[in-house]
């Protein structure tokens, strides 16, 4: 896992503000803020990829240049995972993109489970996926998107980008998904409450951005 505030980046800056009552009402700047964890997390995601040389004609000769080998697929699951989303498209502005809606359908005893009844994606054969959710919880969302993502087709590489990761849900994706999926978020909080809320994360993210 990497955390992005790890060297006190910008990105701490970011999610204080993403969690601070006094800020976090401000949707524009909710938004903004994913948006801009999308884009850090997506150039820093970047360095891991299959680059290749082309050569590049300038008005006086030509370049080497390295390039991406191929665009990763974004995928992003509704409705939270929108701006974050749209960061990391600002930056891989030639991705293909997968959405995916997944809710917590809860139960009268007051457990819930996760139904996942939209995808829209292209070929993951070979391709390198990159899935964004501004929250990881208990982990069950990106769980059940990354076991349908492999029932569809064979990925070459999956990483998952979150703003606020608790430590349940990091341990969860390793276990279920294996230890090679990459976690990259803003930050890490330790508490998960019996209701499957971060604590002291940022609250409801979805709401926060969209109302
Ligand atoms: C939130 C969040 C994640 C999920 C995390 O979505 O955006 O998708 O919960 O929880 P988990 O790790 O325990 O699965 P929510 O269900 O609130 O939907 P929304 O995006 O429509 O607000």
């Amino acid at each position: 896992i990497v955390n992005l505030s790890d060297q006190h980046s910008l990105v701490s800056n970011w999610v204080s503000e993403l969690r601070d009552v006094n800020v976090q009402h401000d949707r524009l700047r909710f938004r903004r803020n994913l948006e801009r964890i999308g884009e850090i997390a997506a150039y820093e995601i970047s360095k891991q990829l299959p680059w290749k040389t082309v050569e590049t004609p300038t008005p006086l000769g030509i370049h080497e240049s390295k390039v991406l080998d191929a665009q990763p697929v974004l995928a992003t699951i509704l409705r939270a995972g929108l701006p974050l989303h749209n960061g990391m498209l600002n930056y891989f502005d030639k991705a293909d993109n997968a959405f995916i809606s997944a809710y917590r359908k809860h139960h009268r005893d007051g457990s819930f489970e996760i139904s996942l009844e939209y995808m829209s994606c292209p070929v993951l054969d070979n391709r390198v996926i990159i899935i964004s959710d501004p929250m990881l919880a208990t982990g069950s969302s990106i769980v059940k998107t990354i076991q349908y993502m492999r029932s569809e087709g064979t990925p070459a590489d999956i990483h998952v980008v979150v703003a606020i990761a608790c430590t349940t849900g990091i341990e969860f994706i390793k276990r279920e998904c294996g230890v090679d999926t990459k976690i990259w978020c803003g930050d890490i909080d330790d508490e998960l409450t019996a209701k499957g809320y971060i604590v002291p994360g940022l609250g409801d993210a979805g709401d926060l951005a969209f109302g």
